[in-house]
């Protein structure tokens, strides 16, 4: 049975249930194989998404905005500096405002609290893409690029090396709900927050998965079915760089890492990458990887997440 998304907001995979998740995944399936094909699907027709950013991006802008447009909608970019929130406008007012224009919006911001509040008083559907806690919609992008390369997700076991940050922390949310078993290798004083860990690690009984934390990224590897990582120094961290460079050193995604990891193991990375530091150029071009598929990917799920959700 089809579950309804429609009039939800995306805000973190700890609201979405197995099957929700599922719902959003197998319409991904749908939507791609029918690109692929040369069909055309236009549910959109007439509709608006907003898509607010304070923060960069390349991957988020543009497949959400070929997303809408291939839906048969538009997508309006717009920037936290030109909007009159830069001059303090509050947030409960913009996402009442927006609400009267737009059919849905998608935000890419630094405080998570904010996409609550802005959901809180807008009538649309609220897209978080990315805050300093969480990244949903990547972490959908790559659960459909495993489901896609391994058939299944339940019982996968993927290893996650590197800086406990907010891919993480949707790793964890998404893993324990659809049943894969993480092990998150982090440095000492890195490690993911310890709410979500209790949050994840809760759901993770229900599923039947186990969400296992280490410092020992050889410890996490071992029997992995796909090795992930990320940046060392996530946006809003820049001036944390070289510091966090000596740190994370021993928690490279090399050769010799991914060779203790199951023999036809995939790497996974949501971009952009920072070669040479948390991943080595051999990994991220090598047979294993399956970095660009994983970023296409985002194309497919969004749509799939607006097709639901406005
Ligand atoms: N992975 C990801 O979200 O990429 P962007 O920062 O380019 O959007
Ligand atoms: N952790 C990274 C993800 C970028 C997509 C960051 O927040 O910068």
């Amino acid at each position: 049975m089809a579950v309804n998304l429609k009039g939800r907001d995306l805000i973190s995979l700890q609201d979405y249930s197995e099957e929700e998740i599922w719902q959003i995944l197998k319409t991904a399936e749908y939507l791609k194989m029918l690109q692929k094909s040369g069909g055309k699907w236009r549910p959109l027709e007439g509709k608006t998404l907003g898509m607010l950013f304070t923060k960069p991006s390349t991957r988020t802008r543009v497949s959400f905005e070929v997303a809408i447009y291939q839906l048969g909608g538009y997508g309006l970019f717009l920037t936290g500096n030109e909007l009159q929130l830069r001059r303090g406008e509050a947030i409960a007012d913009t996402a009442r405002v927006l609400s009267r224009y737009l059919d849905g919006l998608m935000i890419r911001t630094y405080d998570h609290d904010e996409v609550i509040d802005l959901a809180h008083y807008a009538d649309i559907p609220i897209i978080n893409g990315l805050t300093d806690l969480v990244h949903p919609t990547q972490v959908l992008a790559d659960f459909f690029t495993l489901y896609e390369k391994k058939g299944h997700l339940r019982g996968l076991k993927l290893a996650y090396i590197g800086d406990g940050n907010n891919v993480t922390h949707s790793l964890m949310f998404g893993a324990a709900k659809v049943g894969i078993d993480l092990s998150v290798a982090t440095p000492e004083g890195y490690e993911p927050n310890e709410e979500v860990v209790k949050v994840a690690r809760r759901d993770a009984e229900e599923s039947g998965a186990s969400i296992e934390l280490f410092h020992d990224p050889w410890e996490a590897v071992r029997g992995a079915d796909a090795v992930y990582t990320d940046v060392w120094a996530s946006m809003g961290q820049e001036e944390e760089h070289a510091e966090r460079v000596k740190v994370f050193q021993p928690y490279q995604v090399n050769e010799e890492l991914m060779a203790a990891a199951k023999g036809n193991a995939l790497f996974l990375h949501c971009l952009p990458a920072h070669r040479g530091e948390e991943v080595t150029d051999e990994v991220i071009d090598g047979d294993q990887s399956v970095v660009f598929d994983e970023a296409e990917n985002r194309l497919h799920v969004h749509k799939a997440i607006l097709a639901l959700l406005l």
